[in-house]
């Protein structure tokens, strides 16, 4: 049945991905078999840790994903309802698996990675009309390019038709990026190396942000973000390419972890963009650099990402 009448604050169109982590002293050579010292299987998928963190924060969120018939499937399912997420437009798909990255660590924190998308590159047209009714009634739609882009694309514009806010984090970065992709956002989200790839230049300090958040606002972006690690971000949130870049500096920590803080900031954005929606997007950047600033202090992803209650009352 379709709950039509359901409103969401956050609707995520985008991956799910099973991390298979093993550790070893070294990365095996080809064709070579070694033992590991640990092994461990974790949620991730950059839409997915988006919609966890917004749903952490009190946000009432849908995931628009697809998965597969099958044992990480069925396991994916039940961590989105583990945290509140409405899962009737998670489908299951037999032509392909669950999507997967196995990751092999060595000691020194050096890593050797193959991500089989699998089920995401499923997600198409049709679970997209099956999710307008929600789509049409949410604050936000956030979207990224661990789907098919056709899809991100699709969805980016079904949200503006109907008056909904758009956050879209190009991720992982494409250099050939449809133009269209930029008047599709609202918000335009993106890291460091991400910006380098689209810019063409290089994107390491906050002058170099700024200037591509002006750029970005030229090929039709509403406003910009670029994360910068422990410097927090810069925003331009006008819509004039002459308005300025403002650094939203954050308290450096001590990061034991960074995996998955920009999906954590990503997150954290969309749901003071559904929560506080006359917020200067300036303060909601402060916040979710509070926000992500927490997740790199313990390991893991998702289990890193603080839920409303771990956090000071002043972020709400
Ligand atoms: N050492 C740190 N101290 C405080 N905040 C941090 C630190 N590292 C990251 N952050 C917070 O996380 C946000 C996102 O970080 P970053 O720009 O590194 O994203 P990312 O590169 O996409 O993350 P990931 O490591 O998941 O790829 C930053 O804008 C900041 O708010
Ligand atoms: C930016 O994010 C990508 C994942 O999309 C990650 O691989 C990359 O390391 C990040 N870049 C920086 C500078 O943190």
């Amino acid at each position: 049945m379709v709950m039509t009448e359901e409103a969401f604050d956050v609707v995520v169109v985008g991956s799910c991905m099973t991390d298979l982590v093993s550790q070893a002293t070294r990365l095996p050579k080809e064709g070579e078999t070694i033992h590991g010292h640990k092994f461990f299987i974790g949620f991730g998928g950059k839409g997915a840790n988006q919609c966890i963190q917004a749903a952490r924060l009190g946000a009432k969120t849908a995931m628009v994903c697809k998965v597969g018939k099958d044992f990480f499937g069925d396991n994916y399912l039940q961590n989105f309802k583990d945290n509140g997420i409405h899962t009737e437009f998670v489908g299951q798909t037999s032509v392909a698996a669950t999507g997967a990255a196995s990751i092999m660590v060595n000691d020194a924190g050096q890593n050797a990675i193959v991500i089989v998308a699998g089920a995401n590159l499923v997600l198409g047209s049709e679970e997209l009309q099956q999710a307008l009714p929600a789509i049409r009634r949410a604050k936000v739609l956030v979207c990224q390019l661990e789907i098919s882009p056709g899809t991100s694309l699709r969805a980016l514009r079904m949200a503006q038709e109907n008056n909904v806010r758009t956050i879209f984090n190009p991720a992982p970065a494409i250099a050939a990026l449809d133009p269209d992709f930029y008047r599709a956002s609202d918000i335009f989200c993106c890291n460091e190396s991400e910006a380098e790839l689209l810019m063409g230049w290089s994107v390491t300090s906050v002058e170099e942000a700024g200037r591509t958040g002006r750029e970005l606002l030229k090929r039709g972006c509403g406003a910009a973000i670029i994360t910068l690690g422990p410097q927090g971000c810069v925003v331009l949130a006008a819509q004039e390419p002459s308005s300025p870049a403002h650094h939203v500096p954050t308290t450096a920590v001590k990061a034991v972890d960074t995996t998955g803080a920009g999906d954590s900031f990503i997150g954290a954005l969309a749901f003071y963009v559904a929560h506080y929606p006359t917020m200067p997007l300036k303060e909601m950047a402060r916040r979710a650099n509070q926000v992500a600033g927490v997740s790199v202090q313990t390991v893991g992803t998702q289990t890193s990402y603080p839920s409303k209650k771990d956090l000071p009352a002043d972020l709400f």
